[in-house]
């Protein structure tokens, strides 16, 4: 068993944010809970985050996690001294303890149970994990002796320029024995560029130190700034992507779209550039989504086709085709085999099978049967200035272009409305209504000169 600690009490000073850095979101999670989140096959015994910039902010960030232990660190004089801060809380633990840094949100849940077991079978002090890159600006060094065991880490800006010549980086992701760091985490001392506390400091005196490389250089990526937040976003997509890919979805300029880990796909699905899948999306196998769409916790049955439009937490059932230009929000379900599209707008609506929404319409709280046809131009006027009212349609209804319905209003089934009324009283099945005035046509008409 393992406790992990996560220093999360930096402000951030190069995002140029008020926002704390670790809470920049990447991906819809914070920075922070993909940290959490990579902790997950470790089955940590203890969660410890060390806040102290927007101390609270960070606390309720995390309201939904009910077993982390907030350790507050008042003034953020290094990551060595946000250590310390643990020292009364494990006083006498013989434990192992995970320590990252907050602003490391790539790392694989593998990679940490790796460097765990590579902890604990080498019986280390502590184990580190470490890389080789070609631009190791901004990242400390890792200077190691013959044996691979490390000696020191230097910072970047404390380097000298032989030193800064050394490819060889830390992550930021360690593995202590907490006896063995316990003893020295309160000799530190701050003489460096930054007048910090660094736990850095503490390999030139444990021993033995194990530095394990990392296979893909991507996953430790430290993030200081706004460039490297969106170089790690571009990174998050293509793995999740390159899953969807390897499932047997097919992605058209798959650069051009972004999908979030919480949305489930089918095989044979087909995603068009320009979409943007959100949040608990599912989308059923067959479907074909874009070009130039964005759904959002909504869920697809089989062979729906969305091209131009928006739907958030709506659902459509199999074989519907939505769009071009639909906008479908607010608990929206659309029955199977239905046609809704062309500047139609729909709100808190249910629609039954086989109905068609094609042309120009707005139908908020309204809820149709089966096999209804609107006219293009079709209203609901759902709203009186105070409340929302209902619309009902029963089976096989059919609406003439440009008519109202002004909520609340219930029609049959098998009622159809002639073009261009405005129907304000319910309707009994099997009936015409026209509510609208008459035409009048006065014959050999001229304007008085
Ligand atoms: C740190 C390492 C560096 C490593 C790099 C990897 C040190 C001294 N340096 O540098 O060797 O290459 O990470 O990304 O550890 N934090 C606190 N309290 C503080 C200061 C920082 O909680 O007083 C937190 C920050 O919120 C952040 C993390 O510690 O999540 C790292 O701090 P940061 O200032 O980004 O360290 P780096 O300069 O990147
Ligand atoms: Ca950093």
């Amino acid at each position: 068993m393992v406790a992990v600690a996560i220093l999360a009490a930096g402000r951030g000073t190069r995002m140029k944010s008020s926002l704390p850095k670790v809470l920049h979101p990447l991906g819809g999670k914070s920075m922070l809970e993909r940290v959490l989140d990579s902790c997950a096959l470790v089955q940590p015994s203890r969660y410890f985050v060390i806040v102290g910039y927007e101390a609270e902010a960070v606390k309720a960030s995390l309201s939904h996690w009910d077993n982390i232990e907030f350790v507050l660190q008042a003034q953020q004089l290094g990551t060595g001294h946000a250590v310390q801060q643990l020292l009364p809380l494990l006083e006498g633990s013989e434990e192992d303890v995970l320590i990252l840094n907050g602003d490391v949100p790539l790392l694989r849940q593998e990679t940490l149970q790796e460097l765990i077991e590579t902890h604990q079978t080498n019986r280390n002090a502590a184990t580190l994990l470490t890389a080789k890159l070609d631009n190791p600006k901004g990242y400390g060094r890792v200077f190691c002796d013959e044996t691979n065991q490390v000696q020191k880490i230097i910072e970047d800006r404390d380097c000298t320029p032989e030193q800064k010549l050394n490819q060889r980086i830390n992550a930021g992701v360690y593995c202590f024995n907490w006896g063995k760091l316990g003893e020295i985490l309160p000799h530190l001392s701050a003489e460096n560029d930054q007048k910090e506390y660094y736990l850095t400091d503490v390999f030139t005196s444990l021993s033995p130190v194990m530095a394990m490389d990392v296979a893909d250089l991507e996953e430790i990526s430290g993030i200081n700034n706004r460039k490297q937040l969106a170089n790690a976003y571009t990174v998050f997509q293509q793995r999740i992507k390159e899953k969807w890919l390897l499932a047997g979805v097919t992605l058209i300029d798959p650069d051009s779209i972004t999908i979030d880990e919480t949305v489930e796909l089918s095989p044979d699905v087909t995603i068009e550039p320009q979409t943007h899948l959100r949040g608990k999306t599912v989308v059923g196998s067959g479907c074909r989504i874009g070009p130039g769409s964005m759904i959002e916790n909504s869920q697809l049955g089989e062979n729906v086709t969305v091209l131009y439009s928006v739907l958030t937490d709506s659902t459509v059932e199999a074989e519907t085709k939505v769009g071009p230009y639909a906008h479908l929000r607010g608990k929206v379900s659309v029955g199977a085999g239905c046609r809704v599209g062309n500047f139609v707008e729909m709100k808190n609506t249910q629609l039954g099978e086989k109905c068609n929404v094609a042309h120009l319409s707005y139908l908020g709280d309204a809820t149709l049967g089966n096999q209804v046809n609107i006219g293009a131009g079709t209203i609901t006027a759902n709203y009186d200035g105070m409340n929302k009212h209902p619309t009902v349609l029963g089976n096989n209804c059919k609406t003439g272009s440009n008519s109202v319905l002004v909520a609340p209003v219930t029609l049959g089934d098998d009622v159809t409305v002639a073009a261009g009324s405005v129907v304000t009283a319910d309707v009994e099945s099997d009936a015409l209504v026209i509510a609208r005035s008459r035409q009048v046509v006065k014959p050999h008409w001229h304007l008085k000169q």
